[in-house]
């Protein structure tokens, strides 16, 4: 099996100074028009945030520091695991060099700082890798940019005849001619710590923002005739900012682009590669079909042959080889065996445990429960807290009783145990090994091996009897 989420750790080589990644992460994100912070944002079902730091700690720097200023207590909180960032406060978004500055008392001179944001969530390590490399190792500047058709609202990246760049004009003070310019900055930067502390410290708000521009350092290490490399992403997509609902649906659509162009990498042929969402860590064998609309969240691992029909919704999932899902199952928590048919219409909930060769049926609901090998349950079926054998056949409309009201009770059916139609089985309860269960029974005790059981009112009929007519005489 392949993974398809896999990324090579950054290996510091021996000469390079310690990294330090600071991720500015202030800002108010008053254009999502949300009360949840921007970085809280989900993308691909996980906050913004989660995903810089994803990318952050890929590159296995020496530290990670967040700036956090609007709803910044909400954005500790929800990543209060990650006890190895480092958060500091902006407590007025005065710009992004001032943003910059919060960080910078808790890193050394020594240190080589990588300047990410919360808001760009789709930058790859590789491009990062590469940036890093093209600072080179002794202590240089390099700085990221792009090239769009559309360089609206960017900073410009302004150069001289000869291609050097000079400076950075934000668009509000840009002219008309410097507003023509394609190449824009994304705002990711490498730079030694010793020099940003020198430079930030000389940042003045005369802008049009009125703010501490970030991006003049870039003018000062030119005057101070320090080389700042440029390199520009391969790809405009990874740049993008999330400012809006719109940006991050184009993020969410981007992030899909991606993931399946990982998966048909890997060989898995998708039906349409534009209707199909994966998220988190994805496994695949060989020759896996994924029909439109499914939806993937990781860990899921599809063994080989695996198909899955149209909309099916798969969290956390094992699937065996050759086995199918027909369309519209939703299967959470669940590991399932190979060389099953599962579904239209099957729900496996959390601790479902399928062996192999069984048939699961339509409107069939497998809670906590292990199904042996060769079993069928296709209609109708609830089947929670059980024990089910092998080869045992479950009727339409069978159900487990699991529940009193106050406890969850368990039900053990044996091997090559036949349960007709509609049985109630009230647990606790026992079936035996080869035990046939008459249609219509509720089961309330143990029903014995090899033999046939009943549980049912006898049938009937009454002679003479008449339907009551309409105006008749009342009784
Ligand atoms: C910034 C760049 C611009 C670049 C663009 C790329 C500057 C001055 N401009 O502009 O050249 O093209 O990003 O997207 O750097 N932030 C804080 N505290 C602050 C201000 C900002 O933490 O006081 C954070 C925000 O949360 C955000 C990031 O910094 O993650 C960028 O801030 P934003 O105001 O969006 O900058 P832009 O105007 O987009
Ligand atoms: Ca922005």
């Amino acid at each position: 099996m392949s993974k398809t989420a896999r990324r090579a750790p950054f290996r510091a080589t021996p000469a390079s100074p310690p990294l330090s990644i600071v991720i500015l992460a202030a800002g108010q994100g008053r254009r999502m028009r949300s009360d949840i912070p921007k970085v809280l944002q989900p993308l691909a079902g996980a906050p913004l945030l989660a995903h810089v730091l994803e990318l952050a700690a890929s590159l296995v720097p020496a530290a990670t520091h967040v700036v956090h200023g609007h709803g910044g207590e909400a954005v500790r909180e929800r990543f209060a695991q990650a006890t190895t960032l480092q958060w500091w406060r902006q407590s007025e978004q005065r710009g992004t060099g001032h943003a910059l500055l919060q960080a910078l008392p808790g890193i050394p001179d020594t240190h080589r700082v990588l300047v990410l944001y919360g808001d760009v969530p789709l930058l790859r390590g590789e491009t990062l890798r590469s940036l890093l490399e093209s600072a080179g190792r002794h202590g240089g500047v390099a700085l990221l940019t792009a090239l769009l058709d559309d360089p609206e609202g960017y900073g410009r990246i302004v150069r001289d005849a000869r291609g050097q760049l000079r400076r950075i004009v934000e668009q509000r003070d840009a002219g008309a001619r410097e507003r023509r310019i394609r190449e824009v900055n994304t705002g990711v930067l490498v730079a030694p710590a010793r020099l940003l502390r020198a430079w930030l410290a000389r940042l003045s708000p005369e802008n049009a923002q009125g703010e501490y521009y970030l991006t003049d350092v870039v003018a000062m290490a030119v005057r101070q005739r320090r080389s700042v490399a440029t390199l520009t992403a391969a790809d405009a997509t990874e740049v993008l900012g999330v400012n809006d609902k719109l940006q991050l649906a184009e993020a969410e659509a981007e992030y899909r682009r991606r993931r399946a162009r990982q998966l048909m990498a890997h060989g898995v042929t998708l039906i349409d590669p534009a209707r199909i969402d994966l998220r988190g860590a994805i496994s695949v064998g060989r020759d896996v079909l994924l029909d439109a609309n499914v939806v993937l969240e990781g860990p899921v691992e599809l063994a080989d042959g695996v198909r899955i029909g149209a909309n099916c919704v798969l969290s956390n999932a094992q699937i065996g080889a050759r086995t199918v899902l027909h369309p519209n199952c939703v299967v959470q928590g669940v590991r399932v065996g190979s060389d099953c048919q599962v579904g239209p219409f099957t729900r496996l909930r959390p601790q479902a445990d399928v062996g192999d060769g069984v048939h699961l049926g339509n409107f069939v609901e497998i809670k906590n429960s292990r199904i042996g090998a060769g079993s069928k349950v296709n209609h109708l079926s609830y089947i929670g807290d059980s024990t089910v054998g092998r080869d045992v056949n479950v009727g339409a409309g069978s159900i487990t009783c699991n529940y009193d009201g106050m406890n969850k009770l368990r039900t053990d059916i044996g091997d090559a145990a036949f349960i007709g139609s509609g049985s109630m089985l009230v647990a606790p309860v026992k079936i035996g090994d080869g035990a046939t269960i008459g249609a219509g029974s509720t089961i309330t005790s143990e029903a014995p091996a090899g033999k046939l059981t009943l549980a049912r009112a006898r049938q009937v009929t009454i002679e003479h009897w008449q339907r009551p007519r309409k105006g008749g005489r009342k009784s």
